[in-house]
């Protein structure tokens, strides 16, 4: 489901952009500050309604305006034809997101139609960053490949919220309190299950993409449920409920679950270099992309930002062949233009924009 064309209005140093892209690879090259990783922000927004930059959306809509506006129309095999998608974000937060032209009020329809997988310099951060930001990776391929997925997180989302408020508040009727933990435990098990279920499935992909890129001795993934195999989720809570009522919040479930990466036993990112962890992340979004093609028939969208200061030559054309061979859709940015030189072939489709001061300078088709 490739992008086939982009605008953006309003968007931090965008006026106003308008681009038609390449179903395959595009370039974005331009000097620093010019607006490169702007663009790929504002495809991820597309996608998530959120930025990868920033949580306050007033960071992102240009100084001088009131609110910007961003639009795409997807390729859409399903719907042979292209379904436009829009979100607009107003300085005093009014969200509009508009698919086909109607108002849509639940950003999840976004995420379906757009799936973007990111690779930027932050992307060490899943091996390094909180537990959060790696359910938040497992739980993208637990709504993707499940359409029951997004329903059972919301619930265990909403008895947690509901228990922990008890837990923080309430006077903790017996069977109110019975009432919260009997939801809590139906849902997190079944969450748990998604989760699992979707780690399976990744696990062996994930290793032979990684073996594709670099080779990495004894390194493995395993995925924590956030509370021990032991038990079940229902004795876990009678058992730490006097905890969990001292503490304010209920301490173990689905809300800590992890996905470990070791190497040799200790955690990837004490041990690997900066690059060996950019690899491994990077083989563990291509194996997403893989996946999800793979029970859907859908494409990412791939937004790399700078990929040349982030990998050596050899890894990055390495990189690169698999995307193209994943026939996805890529969204590339580098400082010069011929960053990817000997990465790509002319049958890639490759289109690249210079980008000067929030402006398209000129777009061509590679080397022409
Ligand atoms: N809200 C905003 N309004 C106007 N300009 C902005 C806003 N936010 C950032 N900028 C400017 O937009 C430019 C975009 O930067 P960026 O996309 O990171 O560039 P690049 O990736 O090409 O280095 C920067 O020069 C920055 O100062
Ligand atoms: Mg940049």
């Amino acid at each position: 489901m490739p992008i086939k064309s982009l605008a953006l209005s309003g968007f931090r140093n965008f006026q106003s952009l308008k681009l038609d892209l390449s179903p395959r690879v595009n370039i974005f090259y331009g000097s620093n500050g010019s607006g490169k990783t702007s663009i790929l922000e504002a495809t991820n927004l597309l996608s998530l309604a959120r930025s990868f930059r920033t949580i306050k959306y007033k960071h992102y809509i240009n100084h001088d305006l009131e609110s910007c506006t961003l639009f795409a129309e997807i390729d859409s095999i399903a719907a042979r034809s292209s379904i436009p998608i829009g979100l607009q974000r107003n300085r005093n937060g009014a969200l509009r997101i508009r698919v086909s032209g109607e108002d849509i009020d639940s950003a999840s329809v976004l995420a379906e139609l757009l799936p973007v997988q990111l690779i930027n310099a932050d992307t060490f951060l899943l091996l390094e960053g909180s537990p959060s930001i790696r359910r938040q990776f497992v739980d993208w391929g637990g709504f993707h490949s499940d359409s029951r997925f997004l329903a059972t997180w919301k619930a265990v989302k909403r008895a947690l919220k509901q228990r922990n408020s008890l837990l923080k508040y309430g006077k903790l009727d017996p069977r109110e309190r019975a009432t919260w933990d009997r939801e809590f435990v139906r849902h997190a098990e079944a969450l748990d299950e998604f989760r699992q279920a979707y780690i399976d499935t990744l696990l062996p992909c994930f290793s032979q993409v990684l073996s594709g890129l670099i080779e990495i001795e004894d390194l493995s993934l395993q995925y924590y449920r956030g509370w021990d195999r032991k038990r079940t989720m229902d004795q876990v809570l009678q058992e730490g409920f006097e905890r969990d009522k001292g503490l304010g919040f209920t301490q173990q479930g689905p809300q800590r679950a992890d996905l470990r990466v070791k190497v040799r036993g200790v955690a990837a990112s004490e041990i690997l270099s900066r690059g060996q962890q950019k690899l491994v992340v990077s083989a563990l979004k291509v194996a997403q992309g893989l996946i999800l093609k793979q029970l859907s028939g859908r494409d990412c969208v791939y937004l790399i930002d700078d990929l040349p200061a982030e990998l050596d030559r050899n890894h990055r054309q390495k990189l690169c062949n698999l995307l193209i061979e994943m026939n996805s859709q890529l969204l590339l940015t580098c400082v010069e233009a011929s960053a990817f030189d000997g990465c790509l072939n002319q049958e890639s489709e490759v289109r690249d924009f210079h980008i000067r001061n929030g402006r398209l300078v000129s777009d061509n088709a590679y080397g022409s």
